[in-house]
């Protein structure tokens, strides 16, 4: 296995006696983008801040290219650690041109190549003599990633670095910036509270949550394989069907669902995105018949359809005990209130979790 760019092994951080980061360890590989993601206050920017050297840590340790850079008695001044850091307040320094900006803190002869290179790269050229004034939200952004790529960092930690700019830019942008630190070989830690972010970005997503890892893995794996109700719920809506196991498996209205291991009498939660509903339609108050793959369908009334756009969200209210389902479905389907349907539950697609005790 080449050496991890970053290995952060079980780093603590508590203030005031309040544990914000919880036992957290960390891997990212050379040229892979790993995104820390969790919902705001979870602890992801105090972790990027002890990688980075501005924050101590209470235990653990952080290693850099194979050198230990801090471990709670030693640590490596932040300037020492060749960590590149992006963040959503960057500032460029207004007095300087963009070329000036890029080339701050370089040293050497090979300064100006390097700086039309990453110019370039990012597609600022034209904007070489500017001031940054004189440049767009998005195009101040691309400079500000070609400074911190400028003096080869071993890693680039990025916070939230998108989030300042506006819906339609920021895919552009995104998908721009992956581009040129791919091709740059840069390995990125990438901290977003936007599961969207991390999917589109990452090789591999942690996901984080009070101050722990609870799950980690690539983007498919993590959607679609979540550890837990609260890690699927993170990614999109759910539907929850309660159950109660009996001889492994749980019997609903939608059928049997597996449950192997769960012991009799255990309360368990069948959890369904919408978009992972099946619809069929009501033939005469009948549905179509059961597969193994979709189980038994049970039926709805259309409650509300809601066009989207490439999609529409349809909610259900069902006949069995007049619970609200939702499914998300292509937009060419547009059924109208109090329509009767049937729907199914994909049992590759679905999720069986023990149900968690209500919070006190
Ligand atoms: N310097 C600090 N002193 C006290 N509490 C802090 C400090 N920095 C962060 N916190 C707290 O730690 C928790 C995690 O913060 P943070 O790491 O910024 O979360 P995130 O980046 O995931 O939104 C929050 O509850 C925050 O209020
Ligand atoms: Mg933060």
């Amino acid at each position: 296995m080449p050496t991890p760019r970053l290995e952060v092994s079980h780093i603590v951080k508590e203030f005031g006696g309040r544990r914000v980061v919880d036992d957290v360890s960390l891997l990212v590989m050379p040229g892979q983008v790993t995104c820390l993601l969790g919902p705001s206050g979870c602890g992801k920017s105090t972790t990027l801040r002890m990688i980075a050297g501005v924050e101590s840590l209470d235990r653990g340790a952080i290693v850099v290219d194979g050198e230990l850079v801090c471990d709670g008695r030693q640590q490596l001044p932040p300037e020492e650690r060749n960590i590149g850091l992006m963040f959503q307040d960057f500032a460029l320094f207004p007095h300087l041109t963009v070329a000036q900006n890029v080339a701050f803190g370089l040293k050497g002869r090979k300064v100006t190549d390097r700086v039309h290179d990453l110019l370039a790269k990012v597609g600022m050229t034209a904007h070489t003599n500017d001031y940054p004034h004189q440049l767009s939200g998005g195009e101040q952004q691309r400079v500000a990633l070609a400074r911190a790529l400028a003096p080869k960092p071993r890693i680039m930690l990025m916070d939230e670095p998108f989030s300042g700019l506006d819906d339609r830019l920021r895919d552009d942008i995104r998908d721009e910036t992956l581009a040129v630190l791919k091709d740059e070989g840069t390995a990125v830690l990438l901290v977003t509270h936007e599961p969207a972010e991390a999917m589109r970005m990452a090789d591999e997503i942690a996901l984080m949550r009070d101050g722990k890892i609870v799950q980690r893995g690539a983007p498919y794996n993590i959607y679609n394989a979540p550890v837990d109700i609260d890690a699927a719920a993170f990614f999109s809506d759910i539907n929850v069907i309660q159950g109660e196991v009996r001889g492994a498996l749980t019997e609903t209205p939608f059928g049997q669902f597996l449950a192997p291991g769960v012991p009799d009498g255990t309360a368990v939660d069948i959890v369904i995105r919408p978009q992972h509903i099946k619809i069929d339609f009501d033939r005469g108050g009948r549905g179509p018949h059961p597969t193994p793959e979709d189980g038994t369908a049970a039926r709805g009334v259309v409650k509300r359809a809601r066009f989207m756009g490439s999609s529409s969200l349809v909610e259900f209210r069902m006949d069995y005990d007049g619970s609200i389902l939702k499914a998300v479905v292509p937009s060419v389907f547009l059924p109208k209130p109090d329509m009767p349907l049937w729907l199914m539950i994909r049992r590759d697609r679905c999720f069986v979790f023990p149900r968690k005790a209500a919070a006190a």
